[in-house]
């Protein structure tokens, strides 16, 4: 149904709008059509202006003071390979994390409200194609690790998709278009997180992006937690009995959708909210780190992490910060209930990003296009909920076997590495097999191998499909 009449009045909106210092927004309001002033009028109202005010004063006119903790302590975690004394605890876990699986008490949820700027695609990150041979998009790679999860445990698992207002549509007419890769529509819900506006940073103004319009952005990966809640999502898992959420990022296509020794360690441990991590490849790797601050999990963004603390080295020669996140969650559904409903608020903190952002003068009405950072996105960030969890664990995966990020157009964290990590996967999950792979003098494999999530999603899945005794040198093949 189309909407007729705006969500706020114009007098309302003047009445907004002055009282927070922003009334050049409506500087071409006269003279725009009706829809166009509905369009406006629905933005102003769908934006927070009282705490966009305080957030003026404390993130844009000024850089809010970053807080470094003094007792930094490195996050403890489970290893990947269970010591000997944990190999029953990890063993118990699973079997925990796949009876979960089963009675169907997790979910899948895929944060995909991002801008996706750096990769340059345009349309919704997920739809870009990830995967060696078949150009598998994104969101096929997960949609097709889920069904497989569904058939291997003979559950369902409902999958959650966090989009923003700007690429909802696209997203939901794509995977309508793709009839959701063989997943039931009903198991499917896709929902907008809530956008922020962009703030020139010397002014403190809101940026108008066209006369009609605020420059919006998405309010960050940390909308997710109020958007699960707002959009109904929370409340549809509680009434299909979900109690767990698998919290994935929509650029990795390597990543475990549903990972039963992930959720069964976090379940385990009662944790409300868990997360995996990497070892770090060197200190400033561009990761977040995990600490501890006076025993309350913490994720210190790589560039605030003091140089004497990242260079740190245990006597075995390991860094002694090590934990390096990859926005891989487990967390409790009632944990999200009671973020959204806990006395005091919400309470994640807003976070500074200096962009380059074009606007519209309200003095001469041209565009500008800045060639210099002008304007001030806020985000929030899913990890500033870690230290409101009693507890909260951490899982160490293996970067061959999870990490394949399409962040960047080229480069490091973009399509070619991406690729070049599932074809070596590929190889080393067939050669496990006693499958013979080609490879070159530098050890990279000499064919391009692509194994779909429906045929395996873990080594052993290969155990009961024919495969070849050698792949040829050169070779396209698909499993
Ligand atoms: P990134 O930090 O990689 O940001 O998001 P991005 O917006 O996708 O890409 P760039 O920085 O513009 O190139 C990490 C994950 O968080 C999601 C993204 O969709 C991605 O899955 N995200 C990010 C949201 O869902 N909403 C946001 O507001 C920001």
């Amino acid at each position: 149904m189309t909407q007729t009449t705006p969500s706020l009045t114009l007098a309302s909106a003047r009445n907004l709008l002055a009282q927070a210092g922003q009334d050049h927004l409506l500087t071409f309001y006269p003279q725009l059509s009706s829809d166009p002033q509905r369009q406006l009028l629905d933005q102003i109202a769908s934006v927070d202006w009282a705490e966009l005010a305080r957030l003026i004063q404390t993130h844009v006119l000024k850089k809010p003071d970053v807080h470094i903790p003094d007792h930094l302590e490195p996050a403890p975690f489970y290893p990947n390979i269970p010591p000997q004394d944990l190999a029953a605890k990890y063993d118990q876990a699973r079997h925990l994390g796949i009876d979960l699986i089963r009675q169907g008490k997790v979910a899948a949820f895929t944060v995909a409200g991002g801008q996706g700027t750096r990769l340059g695609w345009n349309a919704p990150k997920g739809t870009f194609p990830a995967t060696p041979i078949r150009k598998l998009p994104l969101f096929g790679c997960f949609a097709e690790y889920i069904r497989r999860v569904q058939d291997k445990y003979d559950t369902t698992v409902p999958w959650y998709i966090m989009t923003s207002p700007v690429n909802d549509a696209a997203t939901r007419q794509f995977l309508e278009q793709q009839h959701y890769y063989g997943l039931d529509p009903a198991n499917v819900m896709i929902f907008p997180q809530a956008m922020m506006p962009a703030v020139d940073m010397t002014t403190g103004k809101v940026l108008l992006e066209s006369p009609a319009s605020i420059a919006l952005s998405p309010n960050g990966h940390g909308g997710s937690l109020k958007a699960l809640f707002a959009s109904g999502a929370i409340a549809d898992m509680q009434q299909r009995g979900i109690e767990h959420i698998s919290y994935i990022q929509v650029d990795n296509p390597m990543v475990r959708v549903v990972d039963p020794q992930f959720i069964g360690l976090h379940a385990i441990d009662n944790a409300q909210m868990s997360s995996k991590m990497l070892p770090k490849a060197f200190p400033k790797e561009k990761l977040g780190n995990f600490c501890l601050d006076h025993g309350r999990m913490t994720v210190i963004e790589y560039s605030d992490l003091p140089d004497e603390l990242a260079e740190q080295r245990l006597p075995n020669g390991q860094l002694r910060f090590l934990a390096g996140s990859i926005a891989i969650h487990a967390i409790r559904v009632d944990f999200v209930q009671w973020l959204n409903t806990r006395p005091g608020g919400f309470g994640l903190t807003f976070h500074r990003a200096e962009k380059k952002v074009p606007f519209i003068d309200t003095a001469t009405g041209q565009p500008v296009k800045p060639d210099s950072l002008n304007a001030v996105k806020l985000e929030t960030f899913v990890f500033d909920a870690l230290p409101m969890c009693d507890t909260s664990i951490i899982y160490e995966t293996s970067r061959p076997d999870e990490f394949g990020p399409i962040k960047n157009a080229d480069g490091h964290d973009s399509p070619a590495t991406s690729r070049q990590f599932q074809i070596e996967r590929a190889a080393r999950w067939l050669e496990s097999q006693g499958v013979k792979v080609p490879r070159l003098p530098d050890n990279a494999v000499d064919a391009v191998i692509e194994i779909s999530n429906l045929t395996a999603i873990e080594p052993d899945d290969l155990d009961d499909v024919d495969l070849p005794e050698a792949i040829g040198r050169g070779r396209e093949v698909l499993l």
